[in-house]
């Protein structure tokens, strides 16, 4: 595929060729000189619309350690505030010459538009609640860095399924891996049709869902996408979906967790969790320059070869 916009055209064969790519990266950022010279003379424009810490930083360092130009684009000190639209934006940028756009925004679809107003390829950084495809790579390849495999393995993801990118793919992703996905929320905020994607259940038990589980995942709360009327109250909430240690006792023994981050602390994940020996969230965020490295590298270099 041209695009990384969410998994529809992506086979298990180039989703698997993406993470073995992860690890040629890893050995490279495990090198004293952490770059290398493939992505020299081109430009990649970071868009983001939304705000983000890990994403942009890790997508702004990964094609920098494969030599490219990186030009940053906020839209907070944008002139989108004086009423310039998404397309001339986005026309504005290519007449420079930007060959590859990473493109965060609030509203879902918004990297198709930019797909389409610039002719270049474009990877998703996260779409509203539609998609955030290579924060799901990076999740899968923490996964399979553990295990060897995705195949046979049991991920349960718990927390507000309804309005995480997060969720929508992983759960796309990781049953293409072999991956078997359970996602559990309190039922406002658990859609009934993720229920239909293959690989896929979905419960309203956090015990249900973490039995057997080789890894869980916690999602943030995303209160800014909420309405009223979601949640009863938060401490309610954390009593019956948080994920801490006596949740983690119904798991597989030696199971990981997972946080995509931002963190509530204490709310959807207790914060000895956070920082205990199961938490591989830094483990993810370390990965997710390799991987961002590896989608770069095969969307704007190997494409030929696919
Ligand atoms: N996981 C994630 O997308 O984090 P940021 O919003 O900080 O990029």
């Amino acid at each position: 595929p041209r695009h990384l916009l969410d998994f529809q055209d992506w086979t298990p064969e180039r989703l698997s060729a993406l993470l073995n790519g992860a690890d040629t990266m890893t050995q490279v950022l495990d090198r004293p000189v952490k770059k290398v010279p493939a992505l020299q003379g081109v430009t990649v424009c970071t868009a983001f619309f939304e705000n983000s810490t890990r994403t942009r930083t890790s997508f702004e360092l990964a094609a920098r350690r494969m030599s490219a130009d990186v030009l940053g684009f906020a839209a907070g000190a944008s002139s989108l505030s004086k009423g310039e639209s998404l397309r001339d934006t986005v026309e504005t940028l290519t007449a420079y010459k930007v060959d590859a756009y990473i493109v965060r925004h609030h509203a879902a679809g918004a990297a198709h538009l930019v797909a389409r107003y610039s002719g270049k390829p474009v990877i998703n950084a996260g779409d509203g609640r539609r998609a955030h495809p290579t924060q799901a790579l990076l999740d899968a390849y923490t996964i399979r860095q553990e295990y060897g495999t995705l195949e046979g393995k049991k991920v349960a993801i718990i927390g507000d399924i309804r309005h995480s990118r997060v969720a929508r793919s992983n759960a796309e992703l990781l049953p293409k891996l072999g991956a078997q996905v359970v996602l559990c929320g309190p039922a406002t905020l658990l859609p009934p049709g993720l229920a239909a994607l293959p690989g896929v259940t979905l419960t309203t038990d956090a015990r249900e869902a973490v039995r057997g589980a080789h890894a869980v995942m916690a999602l943030r709360l995303q209160q800014e996408r909420m309405n009223a009327g979601y949640l009863a109250s938060l401490p309610e909430y954390a009593g019956a979906y948080q994920v801490n240690e006596a949740l983690m006792q119904e798991a597989e023994e030696g199971a990981i967790v997972l946080h995509p981050g931002p963190i509530n602390r204490d709310l959807e994940l207790s914060g000895d969790v956070a920082d205990g020996p199961r938490s591989r969230i830094l483990k993810q965020v370390e990965n997710g320059q390799a991987v961002r490295m590896s989608v770069l590298y095969h969307l704007l270099v190997g494409r030929e070869q696919a």
